[in-house]
């Protein structure tokens, strides 16, 4: 039995109040996105597509094998010991290495990560973007 003083549009008020709830949970994740799909300034003019940063290049193409702990002997992200007698070796080796390829003591590093239709600015990004979270 329904008690004589329940209003009636209640329920219909919380099934509102949880889809403007999950709205405003959309917009606030879109927000926080945001900056993570923002395009860095174009340098140069031969450029067609907006050049990705050397975060995202790093997010879509290194990560494979980079993200800690290291896959197949490759240095991890932020991992100061792996990295060390890397960067020792100058950061004009380390690009050379990422560009073109390597094979080391820890394993192979293929030509621009498998990623030949990145530019070379757009490597030599994500190797910055590694060494800068170890350099500090
Ligand atoms: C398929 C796995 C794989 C991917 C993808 C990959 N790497 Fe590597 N990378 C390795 C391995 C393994 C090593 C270690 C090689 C060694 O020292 O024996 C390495 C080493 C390196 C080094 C150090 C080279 C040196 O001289 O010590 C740099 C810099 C580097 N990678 C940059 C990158 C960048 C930038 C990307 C993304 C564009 C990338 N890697 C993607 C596997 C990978």
């Amino acid at each position: 039995m329904r008690s004589p003083d329940q209003n009636p549009s209640s329920s219909f008020m919380a099934v509102l109040g949880i889809l403007v709830g999950v709205a405003v949970a959309q917009v606030a994740l879109a927000a926080a996105e945001a900056p993570l799909t923002q395009t860095a300034p174009v340098a140069g003019t031969a450029a067609v597509a907006a050049p990705l940063s050397g975060q995202q290049v790093y997010r879509t193409v290194c990560i494979a094998c980079h993200a800690p702990p290291g896959v197949g002997g490759a240095p991890a992200l932020g991992n100061a010991d792996a990295w060390a007698p890397r960067i020792a070796q100058g950061m004009d080796t380390l690009a050379a290495h990422a560009l073109n390829g390597f094979t080391g003591k820890t394993g192979v590093m293929p030509k621009k990560g498998e990623r030949i239709d990145l530019s070379d600015e757009e490597i030599i990004g994500a190797v910055e973007y590694m060494v800068g979270q170890v350099a500090r």
